[in-house]
Parts: C-alpha cells; structure tokens; sequence
C-alpha cells in the first residue's frame, strides 16, 4: 500500500498509473476481439470453441491473467476517480476559460462512458462467462452461446451500445496516454491524435461486427 502512495500522491503518479493499467485493459480488449473475430471463420465455431477450451485447461495462466486485469481495472476506476475529485478540487473559478472548457469535456465524457463500460462488463460476465443472464448457457460452446445471445435484439443492442462509448473511451484514453508519456511534438501530435480516434474506433467497430452479423444471419446456429 505504501509503495502507491508515493506515485498515486502526485498529479503525474496517477496519470502514470492511468496510462499503464490503460496499456493492460486495452491489450486485453485487443486480444480478446482477436479471440472471438474467430466466430466468423466458417466452421460452425470449430476454431473459436477449441480456442476457448485451451484457455480454461490452462487453469494457472487464465487466473494469473484474470488477477492482473482485475488488479488493472481496480487501479484504474480508483486513480480515475482520485484525478477527477483532485480536478474539483482544483476548479478554476473563471467558469468561461475556453481551454478549460475542452479539457473538461472530454473528462467529463470519460467519467461517463467509464462507468458505464463497467456495468456493461459486469452484464457481459453475467451473459457469455457465467450464464446467469443467458437463455440456453452451453459451457466451453461460446459459439452457440454468442449466436443465441445476440439473437436477443434487447441484448444485441445492448453491446453495440456499450461498444459506441467504449470506441469514444479508447479514443480519448489512448490520446490521453500519448500525452501521458511525452509523445507530444507539432508534427506528430495531429496524427497520433488521429491514430487514437482510429484504433479506438477500429476496436469498436470490430466488437460490434459479431453482434450485427448475429442480428443480420451472416453467423447463425
Ligand atoms: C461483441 C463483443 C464481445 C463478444 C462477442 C465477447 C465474447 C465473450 C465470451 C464468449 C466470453 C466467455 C469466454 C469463455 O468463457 O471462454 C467473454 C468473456 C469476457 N469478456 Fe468479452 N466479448 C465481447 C466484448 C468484450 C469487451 C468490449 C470487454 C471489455 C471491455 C470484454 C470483457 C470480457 C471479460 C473480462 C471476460 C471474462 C474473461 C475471463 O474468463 O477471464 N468483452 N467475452
């Protein structure tokens, strides 16, 4: 506990702690779309079930990886909220600052699409890991249970909208995360800008490709 206290005293300690817990969550949601872009080869989910299966025989690796993520997304909701009561606590009173103006924008819109990817994750766990809110859960067959999951419009729906807000969260994070670590020079910072909207609205739309292929019978049972 001691050892953060130091870092996660400072405005910079905890833009560090933001930007690399950001790197572990973005690398899973990258390996994960990976992971499950196998739905749409044709094999009636030969690959993406026997892929599933690998994961769950090597107990030990699947829970060192869960502990380090469950330990990344902690410290990353807590150090968001620390940095956004440090911010009202440091609330300029000129209110009409432009720049302070854009900066709390986009934070502002970070303190929503956050929590709410949160809860869609937990809704997520819910549906496709443990089963509670599926309606035919098969466990190891993610193939059947990603096809009649989203052949619930309500639920499809659902994750193309968090997805929305998870793209808008990306794009902003990993622009935050480039000024985070000094990669900030007029000529590269319009396209690492660019690079940001884009990975983070790559990964967005790829996410919402399964369920649309779902709602539109491209993959079906
Ligand atoms: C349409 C998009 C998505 C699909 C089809 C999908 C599918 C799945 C499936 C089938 C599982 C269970 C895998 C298994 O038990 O072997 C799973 C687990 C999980 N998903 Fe997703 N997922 C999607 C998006 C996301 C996103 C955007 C996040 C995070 C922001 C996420 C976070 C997780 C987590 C944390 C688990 C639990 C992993 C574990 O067992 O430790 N998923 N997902």
């Amino acid at each position: 506990m001691s050892a953060l206290a130091g870092p996660l005293s400072s405005s910079i300690g905890k833009k560090a702690v933001m930007a690399v817990t950001g790197v572990v969550l973005f690398g899973f949601v990258v390996g994960h779309l990976l992971g499950n872009l196998q739905i749409f080869i044709p094999d009636h989910g030969a690959k993406l079930n026997a892929y599933a299966e690998f994961l769950h025989h090597n107990v030990g690796p699947l829970w060192i990886a869960r502990l380090i993520l469950l330990g990344a997304v902690f410290l990353h909701i807590g150090t968001a909220v620390a940095l956004w009561l440090d911010n009202r606590a440091a609330r300029p009173i000129p209110y009409g600052h432009k720049a302070w103006r854009k900066a709390s924008y986009s934070s502002r819109t970070m303190m929503v699409s956050g929590p709410i990817i949160a809860l869609f994750v937990l809704y997520h766990l819910s549906h496709l890991t443990w089963g509670a809110t599926h309606p035919s859960f098969q466990p190891l067959d993610v193939y059947h249970n990603v096809v009649a999951g989203f052949s619930s419009t309500p639920a499809a729906l659902a994750y193309i909208a968090a997805m929305l807000l998870l793209g808008s969260h990306l794009a902003h994070g990993l622009w935050s995360m480039c000024q985070t670590v000094g990669l900030n020079h007029p000529r590269y910072t319009p396209w690492l800008r660019a690079l940001s909207v884009l990975v983070g609205w790559g990964l967005a739309l790829g996410n919402i490709s399964i369920p649309l292929a779902v709602m539109a019978g491209v993959i079906r049972s």
